[in-house]
């Protein structure tokens, strides 16, 4: 490492520091630029741009890893290119190129590379991917100017403490409509879960747990982060729907519940009113990882899994899998690894 940075990795939560360098690249006349590094972390945009108005922006989350022999290595970022390009679409944004996309995150990572987190502690770096719409433009339509850009920062678990379960309430409220933007990466999802995660925390939960907006019967996801059931006949089960965040975390594990530990895959609707078919419960992503979810409550019950104290031993052995991949210590399937 070239400079020293004082951090209590271990200690660390979920939280903002500023790192040195940041990527940023503009888009006008229809391309993009080189794209730079640079130190500020302060952006200054027009007054009317639509992403502060109208919430014409989008942005991914991927983490880089430290391995045991100190190198540092990215998990799938193809695939967060390829889902903020989905985002982009749906907002009318440009499309970014998924090699500028990886090469701002490689750049970022290498010129942070003192915040990358060591080996077994735990912590990673997160890389924070966004897109946002700039310039003179008060009407409701597409700006006519872009800003990519990635920052990054050193991470702890997103809910509490590494592989620990927590117990979800499911929520009256919706972060998206049916036919709306949930199965993207935009702000406004996550406005919309401001609120009720608020209520949830109010009431001791860890987060809460959405329905499907039209009908209110079917678990959809949690507020940053999929779900995933394992029955009592050892499938691994999680819900489908176009309001679910595509979860590169969800979809790794379903090859992890395939290839690596020979279990049945099945991507379905799962009834709250019938979470007892489950005998162990998690939620997945980036940021969360894996959280074992040790109960849910509906309908004023809770609805406890394996346990609220201990993780089941799938969950547990999932973990173990995706985390060593990540870390570098199980081989990983074909493309998943990008060595920085
Ligand atoms: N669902 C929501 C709403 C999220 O914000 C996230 C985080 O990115 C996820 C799911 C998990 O997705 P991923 O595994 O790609 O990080
Ligand atoms: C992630 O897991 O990368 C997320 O984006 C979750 C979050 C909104 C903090």
């Amino acid at each position: 490492m070239s400079k020293d940075v004082n951090i209590d990795w271990s200690k660390l939560t979920f939280d903002y520091i500023k790192t040195d360098y940041r990527y940023l690249s503009i888009w006008k006349d229809g391309q993009w630029d080189d794209g730079k590094l640079a130190e500020d972390n302060m952006l200054t945009i027009s007054e009317a741009s639509t992403a502060l108005h109208y919430g014409q922006q989008c942005f991914e989350g991927l983490k880089a890893y430290r391995t045991k022999d100190g190198k540092i290595q990215l998990f799938r970022p193809n695939r967060n290119a390829a889902r903020m390009n989905d985002s982009n679409a749906k907002l009318l944004m440009p499309e970014i190129p998924e090699e500028k996309f990886i090469d701002a995150c490689m750049q970022v990572v290498r010129a942070n590379e003192h915040f990358v987190p060591p080996y077994g502690t735990g912590a990673t770096l997160y890389l924070r991917p966004f897109m946002i719409g700039v310039g003179n433009n008060i009407g409701v339509k597409p700006a006519s100017e872009y800003i990519f850009s990635v920052f990054c920062m050193p991470v702890g678990p997103y809910f509490k403490g590494g592989l620990a379960p927590c117990n979800f309430i499911i929520s009256d409220y919706d972060r998206a409509a049916p036919q709306g933007t949930g199965g993207q990466k935009v702000g406004g999802n996550y406005a919309a879960s401001m609120q009720p995660h608020k209520i949830a925390a109010e009431k001791g939960f860890t987060d809460c747990i959405y329905l499907d907006p039209a009908t209110h019967t079917k678990i959809e996801e949690v507020g940053a982060a999929n779900f995933f059931g394992i029955t009592k006949d050892n499938k691994f089960i999680t819900p489908i729907s176009p309001s679910i965040l595509p979860s590169i975390t969800k979809y790794s594990l379903i090859d992890i519940a395939k290839d690596y530990l020979n279990l049945e895959v099945l991507e379905r609707d799962v009834l709250a009113d019938n979470l007892s078919e489950f005998k162990e419960a998690g939620a997945c992503g980036t940021a969360a990882v894996i959280t074992p979810i040790g109960g849910i409550s509906y309908k004023d019950e809770l609805h406890v899994f394996h346990s609220e104290t201990e993780v089941g031993p799938i969950v547990k052995e999932l973990y173990r899998i995706l985390c060593g991949i990540q870390f570098g210590d199980v081989e990983a399937p074909e493309g998943w690894i990008y060595k920085v």
